[in-house]
């Protein structure tokens, strides 16, 4: 499960070389020593358990994967920094002195940030604005932010570009849950996403080899090691979805409504984390069946979290594994945020001899699924998923076999000269 550490030379490669051939035609940050150079790199997540969770206050279990978003700044004096993102050819530049200015001019920021091409602007400001407000010194320079975390799949992209902005502008400011909170507030605030804490958190303290147990109401955590011999593969769907298209706002509104109600007889719940199962029992007439079905998912979700790590503890893979896959038919039945590719991916995985479990990562409505398997049975696992999909619904799947990855961090310099000696610049 231990992740060559050659994977995270695309994405940091590919900014440095932008950044370097930036610097030489800008003539910006000339004479610019390579100390001046910081470069940054975040991981994408998977989660095993825990699915909607995180914004219930309950507990998530995810896992950082091995691909990255990596931000590469060279720093200098202009009082302006230049953002260039590699992945979506747009650039924008945030004047320093004029950051307050910006959080307080609404209208401003969406001129900025506004365009639907230009989405990635809004998480990148919105780390900046809230690193500013939170007093953070920030230096100026010339940015360059390149990523190969699929957009829209389910793997954490927006996060993984917070914790990346976040880690090149916080220099020396270690990755904290005050770090994941801001993270969080920025996409909340400035990319208009009511996220949970989960993704920040996972990208930013995660460690590698290891699944993140995380308690989102206390912001508590550990690190539990994954059994050797597991491995992790994501099959993406190919079919997209933003978590801004209003799906998962509607899912959070839900939970509300049937918090109101559930408080009017119950009393003082303030989230579901408050229910167990076994207390959703006397309550089942109260909500109206939609409502019904989505608490019930979130309670038994938040359940299966604390018993998955008791599992792991123990080497018990497939009955984690078995977890894994309740999740998912919890998240399709009760939480209805599964679609038939989803399905179809997780139902073919199960047949093949070596999987533990299968289940959709992110929020669903799309994007991809992760097999928890025994290592080896990968090309199996391939060709039965291949086989079952494309009857159903032709080609389009791709397979990334994918490695426990630590949490974001700086380049060291040494790291740095190597990656700009091999891209030849
Ligand atoms: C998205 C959100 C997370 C979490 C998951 C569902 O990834 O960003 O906060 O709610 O969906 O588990």
């Amino acid at each position: 499960m231990i992740s060559p550490e050659s994977e995270i030379r695309g994405p940091a490669q590919r900014a440095v070389q932008r950044l370097e051939r930036l610097v030489r035609e800008t003539g910006r940050s000339e004479g610019l020593e390579p100390s001046g150079i910081r470069v940054a790199i975040a991981p994408g997540r998977v989660n095993l358990l825990g699915g909607h969770t995180d914004y219930n206050e309950g507990y998530v279990l995810p896992v950082a994967v091995d691909r990255f978003v990596s931000c590469a700044v060279a720093v200098d004096d202009s009082g302006t920094i230049e953002f260039h993102s590699l992945d979506f050819d747009d650039r924008f530049t945030l004047e320093l002195a004029r950051l307050s200015n910006l959080r307080g001019d609404r209208e401003e920021f969406e001129q900025l940030a506004g365009g639907r091409q230009s989405r990635w602007r809004r998480y990148v400001a919105g780390v900046i604005l809230e690193m500013d407000e939170a007093a953070v010194p920030l230096a100026s320079g010339l940015v360059a932010i390149a990523g190969d975390v699929p957009v829209g799949s389910g793997l954490s992209s927006s996060a993984a570009l917070e914790a990346a902005i976040y880690t090149a502008f916080g220099t020396g400011v270690q990755a904290t849950p005050e770090a994941a909170l801001l993270c969080q507030r920025a996409e909340n605030r400035w990319a208009g996403v009511p996220c949970g804490i989960m993704d920040q958190f996972a990208s930013l303290l995660a460690e590698q080899g290891k699944a993140l147990f995380l308690d989102c109401r206390r912001l508590t955590y550990k690190n539990v090691s994954l059994p050797g011999q597991s491995a992790i593969t994501v099959v993406d769907s190919g079919v997209r979805r933003e978590l801004a298209d209003g799906r998962y706002s509607r899912r959070r509104h839900e939970i509300e409504t049937a918090l109101e109600i559930l408080r009017k007889v119950a009393g003082p719940i303030k989230s579901l984390r408050d229910l167990s199962p076994g207390d959703l029992a006397g309550m089942e007439d109260l909500l109206p069946h939609t409502l019904r079905k989505r608490v019930e998912h979130v309670v038994g979700a938040i359940e299966r979290v604390p018993k998955g790590v008791a599992h792991l503890a123990l080497g018990e893979v497939e009955r984690f594994g078995q977890l894994i896959t309740e999740c998912h038919h919890s998240l399709a039945r009760l939480y209805e945020v599964s679609i038939p590719e989803l399905d179809i991916i997780v139902e073919s995985a199960l047949e093949v001899d070596g999987v533990f479990g299968a289940r959709l990562t992110g929020a669903g409505f799309g994007g991809c699924c992760v097999i928890f398997h025994r290592e080896g049975c990968e090309e199996e696992l391939e060709s039965a998923v291949t086989e079952a999909f494309e009857a159903g619904f032709g080609s389009g799947l791709s397979f990334h076999h994918l490695h426990a990855a630590s949490g974001a961090r700086l380049l060291s310099e040494a790291e740095i000269s190597e990656i700009s000696e091999s891209s030849g610049s």
